[in-house]
């Protein structure tokens, strides 16, 4: 049953608002209230070996690396520990620094992605400990690594990853909260984000909600040549997300930036035929972001904002708002708008949605 389309004109449109059910099963079970933190079992690491870890590196691919930096700042904003997150594409050629005492997260929705199991057996091969985040149980990847986290986000069928993308990030966020937990993170701000990611599915179905207003403005904007994706922070790696997403399915040109880097040269390109998507979480960024749609529209340029605070009225050309949780969930919720956006551009222009030109689901040769 899993493989029908439940009255959807497509996969992606299922996937999509698939998304609730799928971080529930995500969350089930790895929630820890009574302690404030997450259990991860599958990790195989004990409280005194994540205590041990210095440094966390996600690795993987297309969307799975823009989860992974979604997780490389949670992990530095909960457990205080450097992280990054590296193309996994590139890692093998270049001869990688492999530390004893980095947590490797390699990040695979499908499991079979050639080159991010070639990072795998790279990093073993030096003695580099990898643990796999994956969703596709029995595949390679998740063999390989022997230890892990499944997501459980049920199949994902459309080449456009929905919602195995936020099923990543929310599981970055279960590890973040239990690599912070066995530091100094407080018990009670542990509870704060257990209780948030208790509300991350109804959230999220909210946020869904926004679907007809950004069919309306697909139906204004999908004829554009180019679309800027903006955010700061916490809205950096989804708009990175949000940009590959539309060029994905729509073949709509977009490109991703933090906020500040357009003074440093692509406000040149900013004019009336050039869209831009600013994602606004409800953070102390909020002036600044507020500053960077104003400039923007001081060119001529028209502004989608995607947000959960409250914007001065007539800021934006249109504003797609979503519910707010705790801000280490921003991103995951503040995505939605992003996905239906892509979706629903790629509807207007009459693109085969499930399966784009020249992509397959998962990239199993070089
Ligand atoms: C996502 O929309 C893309 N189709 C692509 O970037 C994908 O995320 C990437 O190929 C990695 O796939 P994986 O998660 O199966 O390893």
């Amino acid at each position: 049953a899993d493989y029908e389309l439940d009255g959807h004109a497509d996969f992606l449109s299922k996937e999509i608002h698939e998304q609730p059910a799928a971080l529930r099963r995500v969350l089930a079970g790895r929630l820890d209230a009574r302690f404030a933190t997450a259990r991860l079992d599958g990790l195989r690491l004990d409280p005194r070996e994540l205590r041990g870890i210095r440094r966390v590196t996600f690795l993987g691919c297309g969307s799975a690396l823009y989860a992974g930096q979604i997780g490389a700042g949670l992990v530095e904003e909960l457990a205080r520990i450097p992280a990054d997150a590296e193309q996994a594409s590139e890692f093998r050629y270049r001869n990688p620094l492999v530390d004893p005492e980095t947590l490797y997260v390699a990040v695979s929705q499908s499991g079979e992605t050639i080159d991010t199991l070639a990072a795998v057996e790279e990093l073993q091969r030096k003695g580099g400990r990898v643990v796999g985040v994956v969703n596709v149980i029995g595949s390679a990847i998740a063999r390989q690594c022997g230890a892990g986290m499944f997501l459980h986000a049920g199949p994902e069928v459309s080449v456009a990853s929905t919602k195995a993308f936020s099923s990543m990030a929310t599981s970055f966020t279960l590890l973040a909260l239990l690599l912070g937990r066995v530091r100094d993170l407080s018990a009670a701000h542990g509870s704060r984000l257990v209780e948030g990611l208790r509300r991350l599915p109804d959230a999220v179905e909210t946020a869904l909600q926004t679907s007809d207003e950004v069919a309306e403005v697909a139906r204004r904007y999908a004829d554009a040549r180019s679309m800027f994706y903006l955010g700061r922070v916490r809205g950096a790696a989804v708009a990175r997300e949000g940009a590959q997403k539309l060029k994905e399915i729509s073949y709509v040109h977009a490109e991703a930036y933090a906020a500040a880097e357009l003074k440093h040269g692509p406000l040149a390109l900013v004019d009336a035929q050039m869209p831009c998507v600013v994602v606004v979480p409800d953070d102390e960024l909020l002036a600044k972001n507020v500053s960077t749609i104003e400039q923007i529209r001081a060119r001529g340029g028209p502004v989608i904002a995607v947000t959960n605070a409250e914007l001065p009225e007539g800021l934006a050309d249109a504003v797609l708002r979503v519910p707010r949780l705790e801000p280490e969930l921003d991103s995951i919720i503040l995505g939605v708008p992003l996905q239906l956006l892509a979706y629903h551009c790629a509807a207007v222009l009459g693109r085969d949605i499930d399966k784009p030109r020249n992509l397959a689901k998962s990239v199993t040769v070089e």
